[in-house]
């Protein structure tokens, strides 16, 4: 398999880094220092080179440093035998520049996939806690980074269903109704739904198998987990059909209430909702689960070891949990690791055994990144 590695990292007043430079192994990279200190920053930084925007703070200005105008970006890689530079710089009052060895992206959306990365963070439990739209976006989110039809079958979609919901919503202002034009968008919608249907039920009959291997893998064999995939399509498979049922009910709304916008995925833990009956710990099992699921997924399909990140992983797991989760991305199955916590005794005790380089990295409170090479 060809390899992923980011060898080098350069910011400047990005957060709280107002200047840092790394050189970083191609396995291991573990950054340790203080509540505050910047780890999650640092990993925000990699984050921003692979999708283009900060994982945590859409608004990029507050991600400049202090009173600064600007950031940059830039991270030197080994990408499938060649080297590859991408740099993002940004202004408070320009456009953001993102380039790919010294060659502007004119749109952002065709570098996303470039530099496959997993971030597996301590808010990701969101994902079992929140509405149906967070749950649809992780799937819609794996599926889009390799199948870029399904992505433009989604866009299309969403515009469609943006437009019918406007339609119902001028007419029962204007106190009238047209059915043909109501039925122009059913069409639309039917055509895209269809096929996005199909792609997220191809998607998880594939994807579910994993995830509980990985589950079981993390716990031990501890909890059985599933998920189901819900569907207004489950009661009603023709989508058509099934607009024509909820027009009235559309009608009354002033918005599109069926569809496959509506779909939703239901965790469980031993056949209960996870969000009811799952602690903490075992909610961030399933999470970690399903990133590790991601993961391998997108290995898969790119023929590539995507990067990642594990922000604060110690976090409410227990021992046992974190060893196996350590031992099995320390393993050839993963590629180049990105590790916090704040303590680096602990790191140093569950790497110790394994045969690949670690690389040390102790952030100080001015924000300074000291490597170390040898054992304290
Ligand atoms: N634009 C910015 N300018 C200056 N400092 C910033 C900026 N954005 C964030 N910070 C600072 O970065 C710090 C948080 O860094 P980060 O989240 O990386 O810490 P951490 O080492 O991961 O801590 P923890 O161990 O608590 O997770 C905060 O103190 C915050 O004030
Ligand atoms: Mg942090």
């Amino acid at each position: 398999m060809s390899q992923l590695v980011l060898n080098h990292l350069s910011l400047v007043n990005f957060k709280s880094y107002q200047q840092a430079e790394i050189n970083l192994s191609e396995n291991v990279n573990c950054f340790t220092g203080d509540n505050g200190t910047g780890k999650t920053n640092l990993l925000d930084a990699i984050y921003y080179l692979a999708f283009c925007k900060s994982f945590f703070n859409p608004i990029d200005v507050q991600n400049i440093y202090n009173e600064e105008d600007f950031f940059m970006i830039q991270g030197k890689f080994n990408l499938k035998e060649n080297e590859e530079t991408i740099y993002c710089g940004n202004h408070k009052l320009k456009k953001k520049v993102f380039k790919r060895n010294d060659k502007e992206y004119s749109k952002l959306a065709e570098h996303i996939g470039v530099i496959p990365l997993v971030m597996v963070n301590p808010a990701d439990t969101h994902i079992i806690n929140d509405g149906s739209d967070v749950r649809r976006k992780f799937i819609d989110g794996v599926i889009s980074q390799y199948d870029k039809t399904y992505l433009s079958k989604l866009l299309a979609y969403n515009k469609s269903l943006y437009q019918r919901n406007n339609l119902l919503k001028h007419f029962a202002e204007e106190r009238r109704f047209d059915e043909s034009l109501i039925d122009v968008y059913d069409h639309q919608l039917n055509d895209f739904g269809k096929f996005i249907s199909n792609a997220r039920k191809q998607f998880l009959q594939e994807f579910i198998p994993t995830f509980r291997t990985f589950y079981q893998r993390i716990s031990q064999k501890a909890e059985t987990v599933g998920f189901d995939y819900k569907s207004h399509l489950d009661e009603h498979p023709d989508l058509m059909e099934l607009f024509e049922l909820s027009r009235k009910d559309d009608r009354a709304a002033r918005y599109t209430t069926k569809g496959i916008h509506k779909d939703d995925l239901i965790f469980t833990l031993e056949e209960r909702p996870l969000r009811k009956f799952g602690s903490q710990g075992q909610q961030k099992t399933f999470v970690t689960a399903l990133k590790m699921a991601q993961f391998n997924f997108m290995k898969e399909k790119k023929g590539l070891k995507p990067l990642l990140l594990l922000d604060d992983i110690f976090d409410k797991l227990d021992d046992q949990r974190v060893k196996s989760i350590m031992q099995m991305v320390s393993s050839e199955e993963f590629g180049q690791i990105f590790v916090t916590d704040t303590s680096r005794n602990r790191l140093e005790g569950l790497f110790d055994d394994i045969h690949q380089e670690v690389k040390y990295f102790e952030i100080d409170h001015l924000g300074k990144i000291s490597e170390h090479h040898e054992k304290r």
